[in-house]
């Protein structure tokens, strides 16, 4: 609902500038940093877990299109080793289509209290439907049957559709064990880049990238803010 009367150009949008936020008091210096950004990650990874109220996981992941168009979307992270960060998606849906085109992703992970960012560049590949089986089966149920019901990325003309679809599956795999969808699984995003950006007072934020090197060791250097 919109407490807006009419359609004035005059009056849409919002003046955010005077926004502003205090300072978090963290400082990232060159000597606190692991030499192994996965590592750096955790750290930081599970001090969002603790402090985060909603899907410290949450990341924005950007793919292009086979003309080079950007699109973003927020995709939950499920886990992370030295090998890359793992989501789970519809190996039918625009992002999928994207990177099965052209792997390069972007991920973004942003945690507002701590004043933090990490930014990651590498190639997405789809992990062995084994190593999906695994995951799909610690699902919920309903989420398990969600997979099925939708075609993601593709035009609709009702939610009733995906109630009624929903209704069937569940039908379908009654009290049977859920299948996994062929169309469905998780990407593995391999880092070539990783940076930490500390948010300090005065915009003197402190920025660290990572970059692998060919013989597998990561190089760091410090970013200007
Ligand atoms: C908090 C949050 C978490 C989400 N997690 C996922 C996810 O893990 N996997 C997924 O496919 N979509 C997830 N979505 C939905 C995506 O943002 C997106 O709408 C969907 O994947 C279709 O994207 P595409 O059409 O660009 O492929 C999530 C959305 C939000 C807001």
């Amino acid at each position: 609902m919109s407490s807006r009367d009419n359609n004035d150009p005059e009056q849409l949008g919002m003046n955010v500038s005077g926004l502003r936020r205090s300072a978090t008091g963290f400082a990232l210096d060159r000597e606190d940093l692991s030499d192994n950004p996965i590592v750096q990650f955790e750290d930081w990874f599970r001090y969002a877990c603790e402090t985060v109220p909603m899907d410290p996981n949450a990341l924005s992941i950007a793919t292009v299109d086979d003309q080079n168009r950007p699109s973003s979307r927020t995709v939950l992270l499920k886990y992370f080793d030295d090998r890359g960060f793992v989501f789970f998606t519809n190996y039918e849906s625009d992002k999928a289509v994207h990177i099965d085109a052209n792997p390069n992703v972007a991920l973004l992970f942003f945690w507002s209290d701590a004043a933090r960012q990490v930014k990651i560049r590498g190639r997405a590949e789809r992990i062995s439907a084994k190593e999906t089986l695994k995951y799909f089966m610690s699902r919920p149920r309903g989420s398990q049957i969600g997979a099925w019901v939708s075609a993601q990325s593709s035009v609709i003309s009702s939610r009733s559709l995906l109630e009624i679809k929903f209704q069937e599956m569940k039908q379908k795999f009654s009290k049977k064990e859920i299948p996994l969808p062929s169309f469905w699984g998780g990407y593995r995003v391999v880092p070539e880049e990783i940076e930490f950006w500390q948010g300090r007072r005065n915009r003197l934020h402190d920025r660290f990238q990572y970059t692998k090197q060919d013989d597998g060791s990561w190089a760091i250097a410090r970013l200007a803010p």
